[in-house]
């Protein structure tokens, strides 16, 4: 299983297709490494990610309450990807250090 804990885009940058690309990137290292599952959270406010991983193929599968430690919730989400290697065990893959 592959988890991504941080994706972020400078503003001026957004909606140029940034964040699906790096998406991406994490994805394809995931199929390399023989993973077939990528699971993320993202707060329940957060509208906008929200939608940018719903477009992505990413399904939500359950509520965090007070996931953040600001006291906010979290919605589970995963996608299901096809790898493209049989040997899995390489080491765990994070897109960055914290969550957001
Ligand atoms: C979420 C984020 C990474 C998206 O990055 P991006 O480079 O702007 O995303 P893309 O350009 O690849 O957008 C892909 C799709 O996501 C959706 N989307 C992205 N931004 C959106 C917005 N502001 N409103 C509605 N839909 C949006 C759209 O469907 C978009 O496709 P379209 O532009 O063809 O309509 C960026 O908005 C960001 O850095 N947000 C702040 C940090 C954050 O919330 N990260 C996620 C925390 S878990």
């Amino acid at each position: 299983m592959c988890r991504v804990l941080s994706v972020a885009v400078a503003p001026k940058a957004r909606r140029h297709g940034i964040g699906t690309r790096m998406m991406q990137a994490a994805e394809a290292v995931c199929r390399e490494r023989g993973l077939s599952t990528i699971r993320l959270e993202v707060s329940t406010k957060n509208l906008v990610a929200i939608e940018f991983y719903r477009r992505l193929g990413y399904r939500t599968d359950g509520v965090l309450y007070g996931y953040y430690s600001w006291g906010e919730d979290a919605y589970s989400m995963h996608k299901t990807i096809v790898p493209t290697t049989s040997s899995p065990g390489a080491p765990p893959l994070t897109a960055s250090s914290h969550p957001t």
